[in-house]
């Protein structure tokens, strides 16, 4: 099983990346292969709306740094992706990645009932993270972003939201967290 990790906080000891590398390092005991991309380091641009994707070419026609994420997706298993809730949503980098997923869309989409490019649906993980202590506050967020991702072939979904975590490394001290890492984790390989 391939496991491939995008991560969308610019923080050094991210609580939503803390969450996503427990899982993959219980993939790795479990044999798994598995990579993961700090977006935040990478040089790349949100979808330059040319349409390449769906006038002839397979994949997004960008060639940058994001090209080589985009690859190791779409031969992925598994895709994990997780973000600290910012401004009521994911981070930028992290949007940014998303709308580049639109390359995932076969060309007729709207009127297709399987309207991604994938033969068979990958599965999908997604964490988030947020300072807020109130867990209606950014309720929105995961069921929105779940639904895009299925149109773009990511089904199941595996769901993950730290509440009210704020500080660096935070995450690390709920245990109720850290064990729903490893549920998660658990479930991908039950
Ligand atoms: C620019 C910025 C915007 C933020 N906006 C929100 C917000 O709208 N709601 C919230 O609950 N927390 C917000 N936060 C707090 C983060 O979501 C919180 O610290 C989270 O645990 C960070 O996750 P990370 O360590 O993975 O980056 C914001 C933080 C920053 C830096």
């Amino acid at each position: 099983m391939k496991v491939v990790a995008v991560l969308g906080s610019p923080r050094q000891n991210s609580n939503s990346s803390a969450l996503a590398n427990r899982i993959l390092a219980k993939a790795r005991e479990q044999g798994a292969q598995t990579a993961s991309y700090e977006l935040n380091s990478l040089d790349y641009k949100g979808c330059q709306a040319c349409y390449a994707c769906k006038l002839g070419s397979e994949c997004c026609v960008l060639t940058d740094d994001l090209a080589v994420v985009l690859d190791a997706v779409a031969q992925a298993d598994v895709l994990l992706i997780a973000s600290p809730v910012y401004c009521t949503d994911v981070t930028a980098q992290l949007k940014g990645f998303i709308d580049r997923l639109f390359s995932f869309l076969v060309p007729d989409y709207i009127s297709r009932r399987k309207k991604s490019r994938f033969l068979q649906n990958k599965k999908l993980i997604f964490i988030l993270t947020q300072g807020h202590r109130d867990p209606e506050q950014f309720a929105d967020i995961l069921p929105r972003y779940l639904s895009i991702m299925k149109w773009f072939g990511f089904s199941p979904a595996w769901s993950l939201r730290g509440v009210g975590v704020y500080a660096e490394g935070e995450v690390l001290q709920r245990s109720e967290l850290l064990q729903g890492a490893d549920r998660i984790a658990a479930e991908l390989f039950a």
